[in-house]
């Protein structure tokens, strides 16, 4: 085969096609275990977060797998309000369930705030101890529509499980700068103190537009605006007051004895 030809052409194209699919292929599956391994991690940490356990700097996996010993896992059951123990924590895939009829409820969409159509009956729920091990606080998996994405997080409740003490998202594709602002640490920071339920039980939390006038009526549940993605903020709010609702976790919420839970 002459050193130029056509043909040498191609069969050194295809050979070297060949040999890159194989390597990034290879590398695919090698690293697939790891990566997964640091989804995982990265949940952790997003929930610690929340809860107030870390700040938001790099931590290791150390540091992140000690603190996560403060934590522990329960799953409920949305319908019952039940705890269920036949359950393993560690193994149950809430949005695999959410997609599975027999393991989903569907949403009337009367109460489909969240716009995510159908959630799973049972959830995690994650409670916090703290330094003298009596549960101080209660973490619960929240998720719904922004603008582009569905968002996944933490919502962090103090032990009254009604004062908002962490909001965080571990998962969305929002626009950086705009929708992406969720993750800025100055904007999370508003959310801690903030009271999610009004007198008669409702959840009450709103996103203004702009920053919240202190002495407005109901100040107390209002949160700063996301300058230039009201749409996102609006769904954040909405994915917030569903969860809190008793169509999300608020009967469960109302059931669940702090003491007799750890
Ligand atoms: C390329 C592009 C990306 C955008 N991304 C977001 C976003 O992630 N979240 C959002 O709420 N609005 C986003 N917007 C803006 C919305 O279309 C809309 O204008 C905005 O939510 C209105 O908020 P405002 O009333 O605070 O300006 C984006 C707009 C453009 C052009």
């Amino acid at each position: 085969m002459q050193s130029d030809s056509v043909k040498r052409t191609f069969v050194v194209a295809f050979f070297l096609c060949l040999f890159c699919s194989v390597l990034v292929s290879g590398a695919a599956v090698l690293l697939k275990e790891k990566q997964v391994e640091n989804k995982k991690l990265d949940i952790k940490k997003n929930l610690l977060i929340a809860s107030g356990l870390l700040d938001g700097s790099e931590a290791s996996k150390e540091i992140i797998e000690s603190k996560f010993k403060r934590v522990k896992t329960i799953v409920v059951d949305l319908e019952t309000n039940e705890i269920v123990d036949s359950v393993d924590p560690e193994s149950f895939e809430m949005r695999k369930n959410a997609k599975d009829p027999s393991k989903n409820i569907s949403l009337d969409s009367s109460v489909d705030i969240a716009k995510i159509s159908k959630i799973s009956k049972l959830s995690k729920i994650y409670l916090i101890s703290s330094d003298s091990g009596s549960i101080d606080k209660v973490v619960l998996p929240v998720h719904g529509k922004g603008l582009w994405s569905t968002l996944y997080g933490f919502l962090a409740l103090d032990k009254d499980k009604k004062t908002i003490k962490g909001l965080g998202f571990y998962e969305h594709a929002e626009t950086p700068g705009l929708g992406g602002e969720v993750d800025n640490p100055n904007w999370k920071k508003t959310w801690v103190n903030k009271v999610a339920y009004n007198e008669s039980g409702k959840p009450t939390i709103k996103i203004v537009k702009g920053s919240v006038d202190p002495n407005a009526k109901g100040s107390e549940s209002m949160v700063d605006g996301l300058s230039g993605a009201t749409i996102t903020g609006n769904g954040v709010q909405a994915l917030v007051n569903f969860w809190l609702s008793d169509s999300g976790y608020g009967k469960v919420l109302n059931s669940l004895s702090l003491e007799g839970a750890i």
